[in-house]
């Protein structure tokens, strides 16, 4: 079966929108990095943002290394629980180093205040974090975000790396799931 489209979708962000801001970012990024003495750290939360992390470290100028983590929230459709457990560290150390997590969505909030703590604990030189999307409709834990693309309502979305059951990743455009 082939289909490249998920059920009741609609596109929400082009992928040429998408391109475009990404490059914003990457400016912004850059900017704020101005006299980085080492490469800075990029943290990929896996596998939401590997789309959107191979896309922006493309597009910046400042020098990067590339990380990766996994985390697993039990978020419920409609109640979060709170629960985040590590499924996959960083592979090498941050102490020191000028490290950027980079999200694909922050929903309620609480896997962005568990990797602000964890990564924290690895003793960075500075911590910031960029967010493809921000969908503040269900926010329960309050995050400082210093990047972000997107402010969206609460949809579910997929496509650009982000997944519904592990499906649609490889949808370039975002896309809405509408309810069936
Ligand atoms: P949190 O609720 O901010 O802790 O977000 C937890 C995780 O849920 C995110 O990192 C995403 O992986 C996932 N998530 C939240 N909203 C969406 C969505 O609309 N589409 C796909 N994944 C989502």
């Amino acid at each position: 079966m082939r289909s490249s489209a998920p059920p009741r979708g609609r596109v929400l962000i082009a992928a040429a929108i998408i391109a475009t801001r990404v490059r914003e970012l990457a400016a912004a990024v850059d900017a704020a990095y101005p006299d980085i003495a080492r490469p800075l750290r990029l943290v990929c939360v896996l596998k939401g943002s590997l789309i959107f992390t191979a896309d922006l470290c493309r597009a910046l100028t400042v020098p990067v290394e590339i990380d990766t983590i996994a985390v697993r929230s039990y978020n419920g459709a409609e109640q979060p629980t709170g629960d985040v457990e590590l499924v996959k560290d960083v592979g090498s150390s941050l102490r020191d180093r000028d490290v950027l997590i980079v999200e694909d969505i922050i929903d309620t909030g609480l896997t962005t205040s568990f990797l602000y703590e964890h990564v924290a604990r690895h003793q960075p030189r500075s911590l910031r974090l960029v967010t493809l999307l921000d969908k503040p409709a269900r926010r329960v834990r309050q995050v400082r975000i210093d990047f972000c693309g997107f402010v969206i309502d609460d949809h579910f979305v997929v496509g650009y790396g982000l997944d519904h059951a592990e499906r649609w990743r490889s949808l370039p455009d975002l896309w809405v799931m509408e309810s069936p």
